[in-house]
């Protein structure tokens, strides 16, 4: 048994969907979740600083939390460093964000799928290797998107479901132009927008990573016994953002939803 939290890490509020459904699924769990807001957005960093920047908030986190496994919600971070954060940190078990192109190419009936990211994300070879991994036959449209992260970052919050789903039809239309029929949510912040994904999107389907990584947390937490003791009690989940300020009121709001005594911060 390891009462030590599960970290979770993001650019933002993108990794709060991965967190809160790891949360629901389990609930004895501590969390730590981390909005790096001060270097958001990570899709227009390079990949070294990247790796730096990743590299001292792990070792922060862990000397100040003791993280027993961290979960780099965030693909950016995942395809630009989570290799060299493994390298980095041995004896913390990393789990990773990767667009779910697998069954995007396992639904195409049009043997055609979209990856919708950020730039870093999508011009990254690792995103053509799994395409033309687990679907040589499948043709492959990769769009950046950081308006729309932008969008979800700052203004989802307090956006109506009209000015949701206008945010998203421009991106449905280029799929849809370029003869796409399944979408891949490449980046974790558009999870917030998944319900007006689907609206828009028709009979093209959407596809995204979140059942998966929440899956593979808890396959290393059983094979390294590092399930919290359910008979402990006293769950904690933290919210911790970089930056000038706490995170606006209504995301405050939505991110306290999961844990009685979290709270925002500053560090670093
Ligand atoms: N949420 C992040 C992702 O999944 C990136 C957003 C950003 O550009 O910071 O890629």
């Amino acid at each position: 048994m390891d009462n030590r939290p599960v970290l979770f890490l993001d650019s933002g509020v993108g990794g709060l969907p991965y967190c809160y459904h790891f949360h629901r699924d389990n609930p004895g769990e501590a969390l730590v979740y981390l909005a790096d807001r001060e270097y958001f957005p990570y899709g227009s960093r390079e990949r070294p600083a990247l790796i730096r920047r990743l590299t001292g908030l792990l070792n922060h986190l862990r000397r100040e939390y003791k993280a027993k496994l961290g979960v780099l919600a965030c693909n950016t971070a995942s395809v630009s460093a989570l290799q060299s954060l493994r390298d980095s940190f041995p004896d913390l078990p990393l789990v990773g964000t990767v667009p779910a192109v697998k069954p995007a190419v396992e639904t195409s009936k049009k043997r055609h799928i979209g990856v919708l990211g950020t730039a870093r994300t999508i011009h990254d070879p690792y995103i053509a290797e799994l395409a033309a991994r687990y679907g040589p036959d499948c043709a492959l449209t990769a769009i950046a998107a950081p308006d729309l992260v932008d969008f979800v970052e700052h203004r989802y919050a307090a956006a109506g479901a009209e000015e949701r789903l206008l945010a998203v039809l421009p991106y449905i239309e280029e799929f849809r132009r370029a003869g796409a029929d399944a979408i891949v949510l490449g980046c974790t912040h558009f999870l917030f927008l998944l319900d007006t994904f689907r609206t828009a999107a028709g009979d093209m389907s959407i596809h995204d990573s979140v059942e998966g990584v929440s899956r593979r947390v808890e396959a290393l937490l059983d094979q390294g016994n590092l399930r919290a003791d359910p008979e402990a009690g006293g769950r904690t989940a933290i919210l911790l953002v970089t930056g000038s300020g706490p995170l606006e009121p209504s995301w405050q709001e939505r991110a306290l939803a999961f844990g009685p005594s979290a709270m925002a911060g500053m560090l670093i």
